[in-house]
C-alpha cells in the first residue's frame, strides 16, 4: 500500500488534517457515546483501583504527551505518576515500588532508550504497559497491556497525529482510572465523557484556523528566538511547540512554565522576541495574563493561542491572536495542540525547509 500525500503539499500537513478522524477512533473505542459512560475497554494486566504509583518513560513528543497525562492522571484519578525521559530513566536506577504500572509512550514501538527503560521496569516488578502505533512492534510485544493509537502510518518525521493520539488516549486511560479510583466528584465524570466526545469536532474547526495561523507565521519566520509559554497542561503543550518549531524550521524556541518567566527567561524579551502563550480561558489564565503584561512592558510580541472567552477578556493585550473553538479544560491541551502543530507547519513550510525529512532528525532512533 503507497501512502499518497493527495491534495495536501507535505504529509505533516496531511497528517494534521487527519487528527479529527485519528482521535475519534480513540474516543471510539473508550467512550459509549449513546450511554455517555465507559465502552467495554478489553481486560487489563493490572488493576487501576489498587495501583500505588505510574512510572512514564518515552522520548521526545511521546514524552510530552506522557508530561501532559501527568496532569490528568494526578488531579482526576489522584495517582501519582512520575515521568521522566528514557535516556535519563534507564541509567539512573530509580527504585520501584513493586506492583506498580509502567507505561511507555512510543509512536514506533522501537525506540532504543524506551525499550531499555521498559525492560528495567519489567525486571523491576513493574506491570508493564504501552501507548504505541504500531501493534506489532517490540515495546508492543513485551508489554502486558497494549493501547493502540490507530492513527495509521505517520510518514512525517515531525510526529503530529500520532501525538494528538497519545493525548487522547491518555486522557481516556485517566477517565477510566478515575473511575475505578472512585475519585470524581459526583456529575464531574459525565463532563469529561461529554468533553472527550466533543473532542474530533474541536478539532475539526480548529483547523479553521489556519489561515490566520499562516499569517501569524510570516512574523515568526524572521524572528532568531521564540518563546512558548503555557500553564498547568498547557504548559507541555508549550514545549512541543518549541520542539516542533526548531524541528522543521531551524528557529531556536524554548518552552516554559507561565510562571518560571520571571525567573529566567524574561532577561530574552525584547522587541525582536516572539511570545507564544497557549492560554485557553480557566481558571489560571488570569495568573497566565499577568504574565504576558510582564512580557509586553519590555517589548515583547504577544501572539495569545486562546479560544473566544480568552480572547475577549485578554485579546487586547496580544498584538495577534488564534482563536481555537470554547472548549472543556479537560481536551484544551489537545485542541492547542494543533495550533503549535500548524504554526511550526506555516513556518517551516514558507522558508522552504524540507518538512518532511527536516535534516538530521530520524522518525524512529533504534541506536543508543
Ligand atoms: C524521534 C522522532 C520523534 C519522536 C521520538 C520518539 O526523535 O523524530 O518525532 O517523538 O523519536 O519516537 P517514538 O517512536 O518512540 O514515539
Amino acid at each position: 500500500n503507497v501512502i499518497e500525500k493527495g491534495p495536501y503539499r507535505h504529509f505533516m500537513l496531511k497528517e494534521i488534517h487527519e487528527q479529527p478522524d485519528a482521535v475519534s477512533r480513540v474516543v471510539g473505542r473508550y467512550i459509549d457515546r449513546a450511554e455517555r459512560t465507559l465502552a467495554q475497554s478489553p481486560p487489563l494486566s493490572f488493576d487501576f483501583a489498587t495501583l500505588p504509583r505510574m512510572t512514564v518513560s518515552a522520548c521526545g513528543t511521546a514524552y510530552l504527551a506522557g508530561l501532559v497525562g501527568k496532569y490528568w492522571f494526578e488531579s482526576l484519578a489522584r495517582l501519582p505518576l512520575d515521568i521522566d525521559v528514557a535516556s535519563e530513566f534507564r541509567y539512573r536506577q530509580p527504585p520501584l515500588q513493586p506492583g506498580g504500572l509502567a507505561m511507555f509512550i512510543s509512536q514506533s514501538g522501537e525506540t532504543a532508550d524506551t525499550l531499555a527503560a521498559l525492560r528495567y521496569c519489567a525486571s523491576n516488578d513493574q506491570h508493564i504497559a504501552s501507548v504505541v502505533n504500531v501493534a506489532e512492534s517490540t515495546i508492543a510485544r513485551e508489554s502486558g497491556s497494549v493501547f493502540p493509537l490507530l492513527c495509521g502510518p505517520e510518514i512525517g518525521v515531525a510526529s503530529t497525529k500520532a501525538f494528538t493520539a497519545q493525548l487522547t488516549t491518555l486522557a481516556c486511560l485517566s477517565l477510566v482510572a478515575a473511575k475505578e479510583r472512585g475519585t470524581l466528584p459526583d456529575g464531574a465524570f459525565e463532563k469529561l465523557i461529554d468533553a472527550l466526545t466533543a473532542l474530533p469536532a474541536a478539532l475539526s474547526q480548529a483547523l479553521l484556523a489556519s489561515d490566520d495561523i499562516a499569517e501569524i507565521a510570516r512574523g515568526i519566520s524572521k524572528a532568531k528566538d521564540v518563546l512558548f509559554l503555557g500553564r498547568g497542561a498547557l504548559y507541555p503543550i508549550a514545549l512541543e511547540g518549541a520542539l516542533k518549531l526548531k524541528e522543521i524550521s531551524y528557529i531556536h524556541a524554548e518552552g516554559y512554565a507561565a510562571g518560571e518567566l520571571k525567573h529566567g527567561p524574561i532577561a530574552l524579551v525584547d522587541d525582536t522576541l516572539p511570545v507564544i502563550v497557549i492560554a485557553p480561558s480557566d481558571e489560571l489564565t488570569d495568573k497566565t495574563v499577568s504574565n504576558m503584561q510582564e512580557v509586553r512592558a519590555r517589548g515583547g510580541q504577544i501572539i495569545l493561542i486562546t479560544d473566544p472567552k480568552g480572547a475577549a477578556i485578554h485579546g487586547s493585550t496580544a498584538a495577534q491572536t488564534v482563536i481555537l473553538p470554547q472548549v472543556h479544560s479537560f481536551i484544551a491541551p489537545i485542541v492547542a495542540s494543533v495550533a503549535i502543530q500548524l504554526l511550526a507547519y506555516h513556518t517551516a513550510a514558507m522558508m522552504g525547509a524540507d518538512v518532511d525529512q527536516p535534516r538530521n532528525l530520524a522518525k524512529s532512533v533504534t541506536v543508543e
